[in-house]
């Protein structure tokens, strides 16, 4: 289909940041947005690009009360031709229908929602940043200007796209990658089988601010979330996917409902698979961690995500003992991931899997 959004341009254009080493993740925002509406019975419409601003939503809207919200994660890169870069766009489109579902949000045509992401990032390609380890993330939220205090879905909804000119997640890591010092977090818990851990929803984020604090008093950057029925079991890396190699096979945490599915993650998988390593999606024991990390066979870490793509851990610090892995040397998996996505995504190495990259 032939979607053909309205174009309202701004007549005040911001200043675009010039330093890429002060971008932040966040902070420059560019000068449009994409809006659209659902209306109960009328389906998702009106669909058009705005200049960026407030939006205007009664404070008794349900999605301030009640938290039904959701949002997506993606970036586009400036390629050597002079285009851009989408790196598989469609799986945040079928995620985003999967955490509709989970949070009783009206289901969105796939072709919809990357016509819309092609449709902005088109008007604003010029926030792209181009130094190394910079890009332009794409946030695309719904949230529901309905008033109402009864706790039951909404029928109406507002989706929007933003787009903002970021550097690397973790501070330093646009130009080299670092290990990072993980708190593991015994008590706090970021989801539940049968609850929305699987959903790309506001409330796992919220819950999970307090772990992370606690995480910065203790020296570390992030926190590794156990499950939440025994503390025992690995589920996440902060707002990202744990990946171990030990003894020369690599291991993820299987999804159980509780975990993100991840977009990085799924594509680090089939990568390491394609390179001929053992990837095994299970259930992987703390205790399992710390013995490879005693007896040496614990060889590296990383946490994988859109937002950081591959952040290697140093050290895992749990009850006061630090446990370094790797001797807080950044391994060569990691690197190797690093830098194989990432050359893909910039176009400066060739889609390995044929339609990974989406040309815009
Ligand atoms: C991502 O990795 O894309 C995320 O959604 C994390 C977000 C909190 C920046």
């Amino acid at each position: 289909m032939d979607y053909n959004f309205p174009v309202t341009r701004t007549t005040t254009p911001k200043e675009k940041p010039t330093d890429c080493k002060t971008l932040g993740f966040g902070k420059y925002f560019t000068d449009h947005m994409f809006i659209m509406e659902y209306d109960e019975g009328q389906g998702w419409h009106d669909g058009r690009i705005v200049p960026y601003g407030p939006i205007s939503l009664d404070p008794g809207s349900t999605s301030l009360h009640y938290g039904q919200l959701m949002f997506e994660g993606l970036k586009a890169y400036r390629n050597p031709k002079g285009t851009l870069n989408l790196f598989r766009p469609d799986m945040n489109a079928k995620r985003l229908n999967r955490t509709n579902e989970r949070m009783c949000i009206p289901p969105m045509d796939e072709e919809l929602f990357l016509a819309a992401v092609k449709a902005i990032v088109k008007v604003d390609e010029d926030w792209t940043p181009t130094d190394p380890g910079t890009s332009l993330y794409i946030r695309p939220f719904i949230v529901s200007p309905e008033v109402s205090f009864s706790v039951l879905p909404a029928k109406k909804y507002l989706f929007i796209i933003i787009l903002c000119a970021v550097g690397a997640y973790y501070e330093g890591n646009e130009s080299k990658l670092h290990g990072s010092r993980i708190l593991v977090e015994e008590n706090y818990i970021r989801a539940a089988v049968g609850g929305t851990g699987a959903a790309k929803t506001a409330g796992n984020y919220a819950s999970g601010m307090i772990a992370s604090y606690k995480a910065h008093d203790h020296g570390c950057e992030e926190v590794l979330w156990l499950d939440s029925k025994e503390h025992k079991y690995v589920e996440e890396v902060g707002t990202s996917n744990a990946f171990f190699k030990i003894n020369g096979k690599i291991v993820t945490p299987e999804l159980t409902g509780s975990i993100l599915p991840g977009v990085t993650r799924d594509s680090v998988i089939k990568l390491l698979r394609k390179w001929g390593y053992e990837v095994e999606e299970r259930r992987i024991e703390l205790a399992e961690v710390f013995e490879a990390a005693e007896n040496g066979t614990l060889e590296e870490a990383w946490a994988t995500g859109t937002a950081c793509v591959i952040s290697p851990i140093g050290v895992l610090v749990y009850k006061d003992k630090d446990y370094p892995i790797n001797n807080e040397v950044v391994g060569d998996v990691s690197q190797k991931l690093y830098d194989n996505l990432y050359g893909m995504q910039i176009g400066k190495l060739p889609d390995e899997m044929g339609d990974w990259i989406v040309e815009i």
